[in-house]
């Protein structure tokens, strides 16, 4: 189970730019099995409808405190007891001062003040606020009262404006969440993750590829943070961010993956290699580009090098994890590659046209010596959450 399956977790959104980016918090945090309530603002209504909230939790978003009716159903003493988490992003400077304050003048401060529930705040404001004396003194002050607090980031703004201020990215929001619900089952571990596909050039304009999104590879690096780890990631090129605290290498042809990988195989405890690294390359790379009138036809080969296979036969051999995705005959091709490579434990799962790569899901079976677990289709983040929780089981 994911660390935040069944989770009760209260949004509370303020009235700020950063708003829209809650939405996709709210289905980061379903994704991984939470059940979410959001309670706006007045302020918040004005950059985000109740109506897309409502739509992606599931439920009425809350936002009256003086309302009749919403105190017959659940009301803010019961929304505040219902809640395992609560989290505001983006937290406005207007809320945080409120927060410092003890107010109690609308239902999100009212929730806050009434729940024993940790409160996560995720700040975004013009980098003036931030910096400005009244609300560093606002931050200190909920330190000091228990709040806890992820980001602001640094960057460009929406007014313009360069500095702090940003609300961090809605995974790293959810990453921080687990952070500090997890057992940290792989604290202290120094884990070393492949991502993505590889490209074997033909010429300097094509290369050999495949359809490997690297979102399993990047959602396992964020899981493995989650646990306590430390994570190196080598990836392929990819169109996604690099999770916050991962160190990233990135690569492209299988041969600088493997140089990549060996580099770090004397100090990773455990490997994790989710590429999807191409099996051959062309046997020869042509210089300049290959003019139509010039194709032979044929494109000849050779095999790349078996990462995974050589990070298992290294002399300080890490716990490795190997990932298969097979078309057909997928649990024989499995146990085969667990025995064949000496890994520890492999994940397999079936490719095809809408299966597996490219898709946000994903479905599988994980095998190692001792038993097998399969796991049914859901979001790749929150499989992640599961193999990283199993790695840490049989490690
Ligand atoms: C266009 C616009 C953008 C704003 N963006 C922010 C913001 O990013 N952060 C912030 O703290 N306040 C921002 N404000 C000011 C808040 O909306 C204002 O302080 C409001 O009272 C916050 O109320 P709340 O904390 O109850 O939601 C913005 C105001 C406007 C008009």
């Amino acid at each position: 189970m994911s660390q935040l399956a069944n989770k009760r977790i209260i949004l509370g959104i303020t009235g700020g730019i950063a708003a829209y980016k809650s939405a996709d918090l709210v289905r980061r945090l379903k994704e991984r099995g939470a059940d979410v309530r959001v309670v706006m603002t007045q302020g918040a209504k004005a950059f985000i409808t109740p109506l897309t909230l409502q739509a992606l939790s599931g439920y009425p978003v809350h936002d009256e405190l003086l309302d009749p009716s919403a105190e017959a159903g659940m009301g803010h003493i019961e929304l505040a007891r219902w809640a395992d988490h609560i989290i505001i992003a983006p937290a406005s400077a207007n809320t945080l001062a409120r927060l410092s304050q003890g107010a109690a003048d609308d239902l999100l401060s009212t929730v806050c003040l009434a729940s024993t529930a940790p409160v996560l705040l995720a700040p975004a404001m013009n980098q003036a606020m931030w910096s400005h004396a009244a609300t560093q003194k606002n931050v200190r002050v909920l330190t000091g009262l228990g709040y806890h607090f992820v980001g602001p980031a640094e960057g460009s703004q929406a007014c313009g404006d360069v500095g702090y201020g940003r609300m961090v990215e809605p995974n790293d929001i959810v990453a921080h969440l687990l952070e500090s619900s997890t057992t940290h089952s792989l604290s202290g571990q120094h884990v070393l993750i492949t991502a993505g596909p590889t490209q074997e050039p033909i010429d300097p304009v094509r290369y050999l590829t495949n359809r490997s999104s690297g979102k399993m590879g990047y959602a396992l690096a964020q899981s493995a943070i989650a646990a306590g780890a430390r994570v190196t990631l080598i990836s392929g090129p990819v169109h996604l961010d690099v999770p916050d605290r991962v160190t990233c290498h990135g690569v492209r042809t299988a041969d600088e993956m493997y140089e990549a990988v060996m580099s770090h195989v004397g100090t990773c405890d455990i490997m994790i290699a989710c590429a999807a690294v191409s099996d051959m390359k062309p046997a020869s790379r042509q210089h300049a580009k290959v003019k139509k009138n010039e194709f032979t036809g044929d494109i000849k080969v050779t095999e790349n090098r078996d990462i995974v296979k050589a990070v298992a036969a290294h002399q300080d051999k890490p716990y490795t994890v190997g990932f298969a995705a097979e078309t057909n005959d997928v649990m024989t091709h499995a146990k085969s590659k667990l025995s064949d490579k000496a890994l520890d434990m492999i994940f397999v799962n079936e490719v095809g046209e809408n299966k597996g790569f490219e898709s946000d899901n994903n479905a599988g079976v994980a095998i190692w010596n001792q038993g097998e677990r399969e796991f049914t289709s859901m979001p790749k983040t929150r499989l992640a959450d599961e193999i990283i929780k199993l790695i840490g089981e049989n490690v």
